[in-house]
C-alpha cells in the first residue's frame, strides 16, 4: 500500500511521542552519550509537549502512515529564523523523520512533497538545521533543493553540537 500523509491532530499525541522517540533513538543513539539522548527525549518527546505542539496554530504536523502504522512525520513552525536565513516569511522544518525500514525507498520524498505544500501555505522560505555529522540527511536535503546558508548550535542534553542551517524558497 502506498504511504499516505495526513495532518496530525491532538489525538495523535501519544502515537507521535512513541514513534518520534523511537526514530530519534534509531538515528542518534549510537553517536551520542546516552545521558544526552535520555535528557533530550525526556524534554522533547512527551505526550504533553506533543499535544501542545499539535494544538499550537503556528505549528503544522504531518504524519506519514503505511498500512495504518506510522512511517514518518514532519513538523513545521512559523516564527523567527537565525540571521543566516535571509528569505522572506520563514517557516522552520523543525523535525523530519522517516522510519529506518523506509529509508532509501522514496517515502522521504513523498513526505517532503507534502511538507512543501503545507509550508507554502505558511510562508515563503523553508529552513532547517541538521547535525553536521548527519551526512545522509544533508544529502537528502541537498537533493530536495535546500542550500547551506550557515550554522547554529543545537543542544542535545549537555552537548553543544554544530548544526548546518539550510534553506530553500517556497515560491518555485
Ligand atoms: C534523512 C532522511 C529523512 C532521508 O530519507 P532517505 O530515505 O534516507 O533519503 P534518500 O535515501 O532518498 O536520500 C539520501 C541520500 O544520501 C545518500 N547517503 C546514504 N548514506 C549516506 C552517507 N552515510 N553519507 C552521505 N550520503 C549518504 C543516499 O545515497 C541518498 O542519495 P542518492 O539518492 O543520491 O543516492 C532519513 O534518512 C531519516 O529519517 N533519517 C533519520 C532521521 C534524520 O536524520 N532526520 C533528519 C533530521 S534533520
Amino acid at each position: 500500500m502506498p504511504p499516505i500523509v495526513r495532518r496530525g491532530t491532538p489525538d495523535d499525541a501519544a502515537r507521535i511521542t512513541e514513534f518520534a522517540a523511537r526514530v530519534f533513538r534509531d538515528a542518534f543513539e549510537a553517536d551520542n552519550r546516552p545521558e544526552d539522548v535520555v535528557a533530550h527525549l525526556a524534554a522533547t518527546f512527551t505526550p504533553e509537549r506533543q499535544s501542545a505542539e499539535l494544538r499550537d496554530p503556528s505549528w503544522t504536523t504531518l504524519l506519514m502512515e503505511e498500512a495504518a502504522e506510522p512511517a514518518g512525520y514532519a513538523q513545521l513552525r512559523q516564527g523567527p529564523a537565525p540571521a543566516c536565513v535571509t528569505g522572506p516569511n520563514p517557516v522552520e522544518l523543525v523535525r523530519f523523520y522517516v522510519d529506518r525500514r523506509w529509508h532509501g525507498r522514496g517515502n522521504a520524498q513523498s513526505l517532503m512533497a507534502s511538507v512543501l505544500v503545507a509550508a507554502s501555505e505558511m510562508g515563503e522560505t523553508l529552513w532547517l538545521s541538521v547535525w553536521e555529522r548527519n551526512a545522509r540527511a544533508m544529502a537528502f536535503y541537498r537533493k530536495s533543493g535546500f542550500v547551506d546558508v550557515g550554522s547554529k548550535i543545537f543542544r542535545l542534553g549537555g552537548d553543544a553540537q554544530s548544526d548546518r542551517v539550510v534553506a530553500r524558497s517556497l515560491r518555485d
